[in-house]
């Protein structure tokens, strides 16, 4: 299983540090919450942010992007050459051409949902993807609690992705932690997005990545 620390959760005022602190701890993605305001309401980091980021990173980024207009948050952020971009299903209503877009930027392709958006919404675009993201929280903050019904929700993806696309990786992202961590390896899921549990983990980064391997 991957670990995407969130950075959403990090101290903003030594960003730069603890980015290079989750890197050093072997993290494998970077995550990284773009929020608009609109979509959620939460406003958080813009390309100018990123771009900090992105230098004092040593490992790729993963891109969730919670916004409305999602082909010009792709377009903002597509020079920054992340690993994955992603966008939320409830708020685009041409999927496959956005699929496209963020693959011709050289750019792995990924789709959101919602904690109540149901694994169908998305049955016809597997095959383009590369990635799945299931929220196990609504999105907007970190430090809420994890909805237990993601984990049936992975299983049913994970028999549609057998199916369609056996390449296309699932992440869940809110509330991850040591406790549900195993739960949710054995439904099936490739990528773990934590941020408050890495970040304020009494014990740091390293030791907070170390227990959810
Ligand atoms: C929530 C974000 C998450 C958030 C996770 O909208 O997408 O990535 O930072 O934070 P925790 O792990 O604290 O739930
Ligand atoms: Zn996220």
């Amino acid at each position: 299983m991957l670990v995407a620390p969130s950075i959403l959760s990090a101290d903003f005022g030594s960003l730069a540090d603890d980015v290079k602190a989750i890197c050093d701890a072997g993290c494998d993605l970077v995550h990284v919450d773009v929020m608009d305001g609109h979509f959620v309401p939460n406003l958080t980091i813009g390309p100018v942010v990123v771009e900090a980021v992105a230098k004092a990173a040593s490992k790729p980024l993963d891109i969730h992007l919670m916004v409305q207009n999602n082909p010009f948050f792709v377009e903002l952020f597509a020079p920054l050459q992340p690993d994955y971009i992603s966008f939320h299903i409830e708020e685009e209503k041409h999927p496959h051409r956005l699929i496209q877009t963020i693959r011709d930027h050289g750019i792995k392709p990924a789709i959101t949902l919602n904690p109540h958006t149901p694994p169908e919404a998305i049955e016809f675009l597997l095959e383009d993807l590369d990635m799945v993201l299931l929220m196990s929280v609504n999105p907007g903050f970190g430090g809420q609690r994890f909805i237990p019904s993601v984990l049936e929700k992975v299983r049913r993806l994970k028999a549609m992705i057998e199916k369609r696309n056996p390449h296309c990786l699932i992440e869940v992202d809110g509330g991850v932690n040591a406790s549900n961590i195993t739960l949710l390896a054995e439904a099936g899921v490739d990528v773990a997005v934590a941020g408050s549990y890495v970040f304020k983990h009494p014990e740091g980064v390293e030791k907070a990545i170390a227990s959810l391997r």
